[in-house]
């Protein structure tokens, strides 16, 4: 026979949040470190790398249909807004196909000019973006075909879309993007790769060159993101970038959009007010601003324009600017010139924003830990912006 049994309450203190955190201090930066990982699951699964193609089974538009086109356009907000400025430039560069970028909360404002035969695309981590939304419905209304580029499997964007490829970056929780956005970069690379193929517009070589350098990129993502040093680098130059009310980013050409997306971190995260400019563009105005200890944050990955870029960065040195040039390794140039430079492993340059844009996620991070900023819920700001 058994007696009476008597049990002591225990208070257990369970914090879920902590727990998904794991050892990381914030859920921004756990997501900066899950970004080989979101990469990988985004990439591997939609190429070929045996016979060097893209596959991209979920789009179902065909050559004829993408030849019939008469306009594409681009339509995001914000982080995705950024990511579909590199779909542009990268759609333009290997299918031949002019591409509008407009961001989703002007868009059904400007009378764009849609009709059956256009194609609009849309990129939303959250695929619940009013805005977002908006462009989708309006596109749909006039007949024209939708392609979505989203993170959410059952979101609205996803079912209302005709075709939807899915990023596979997991539950992003800070509010700051960071791996849903680089699996937004690789999406466009892949549509890029796959109209480039569907149309002809581009040698087996370029498609096999685009594959190989994809495959890599999360390996480098990787080996940038082990590098002990590395980190406590950006973190010291974060540690002077804090003290700071104003800073500006620049680049050219891809590196543009880079230091948009690198000067939106800064800016959500630790309320610093920064810019972003077409390096060219500084002398056309912003150079007014630019004084003794201005910090001036430069991207430096496109070939084509290295000298140009580096051109600027002297003039804003020659003011006293206080400058941080993210580029390749081995660029003595660069590190010859700028106060302060972040090496990335070397890359095709149609793909070096996926890399370049780690460090000024790292650099808007520590930045915004040092003024004792909430990072993971920065003031004013939700993670899904689902009324205009
Ligand atoms: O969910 P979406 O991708 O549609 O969201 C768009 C923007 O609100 C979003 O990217 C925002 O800019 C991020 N907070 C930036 O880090």
């Amino acid at each position: 026979m058994c007696g009476k049994l008597t049990k002591d309450t225990v208070q257990v203190n369970c914090d879920n949040e902590a727990a998904e955190k794991g050892s990381y201090p914030h859920f921004m930066l756990k997501e900066i470190f899950e970004q080989p990982r979101a990469l990988r699951d985004t990439i591997n699964p939609r190429i070929n790398e045996e016979e060097k193609k893209i596959c991209l089974g979920e789009v179902k538009i065909t050559a004829e249909q993408l030849k019939n086109t008469d306009r594409v356009f681009m339509a995001a907000c914000g982080t995705a807004y950024h990511a579909g400025l590199i779909g542009k430039y990268t759609i333009e560069k290997l299918a031949g196909i002019p591409v509008e970028a407009i961001l989703a909360s002007e868009f059904r404002y400007n009378a764009p000019m849609l009709t059956k035969k256009s194609l609009l695309i849309v990129v939303s981590q959250s695929g619940e973006t009013a805005d977002t939304l908006g462009a989708l419905r309006l596109a749909k209304e006039k007949g024209a075909r939708v392609l979505a580029v989203t993170n959410v499997v059952d979101s609205s964007v996803a079912h209302e879309a005709d075709d939807v490829i899915f990023t596979w970056a997991g539950p992003e929780i800070s509010v700051a993007s960071t791996k849903a956005y680089v699996t937004q970069l690789a999406a466009m690379y892949l549509i890029a790769g796959h109209f480039a193929e569907l149309l002809g517009t581009v040698s087996k070589k370029e498609i096999a060159d685009l594959v190989i350098a994809l495959k890599n990129i999360p390996d480098q993502v990787a080996k940038f993101l082990e590098q002990k040093e590395r980190i406590e680098q950006i973190e010291q130059l974060a540690v002077s970038l804090a003290a700071n009310e104003n800073c500006f980013y620049i680049g050219r050409g891809m590196d543009h959009p880079v230091a948009m997306e690198g000067s939106l971190k800064l800016k959500e995260t630790s309320y610093i007010h920064a810019e972003a400019y077409a390096a060219g563009e500084l002398k056309h105005g912003p150079m007014a601003l630019i004084r003794e200890g201005m910090p001036v944050i430069g991207v430096v990955t496109q070939d084509h324009v290295h000298e140009k870029t580096i051109s600027i960065v002297e003039e804003v040195v020659a003011r006293g600017a206080q400058t941080i040039v993210v580029t390749y390794e081995g660029d003595d140039r660069v590190a010859k010139t700028a106060g302060g430079t972040i090496f990335i492993p070397r890359t095709a340059p149609l793909v070096a924003p996926i890399l370049a844009v780690i460090p000024l996620q790292l650099l808007a991070y520590y930045t915004a830990v040092h003024r004792g900023c909430d990072v993971d819920k920065p003031r004013n700001l939700v993670k899904a912006v689902t009324v205009e």
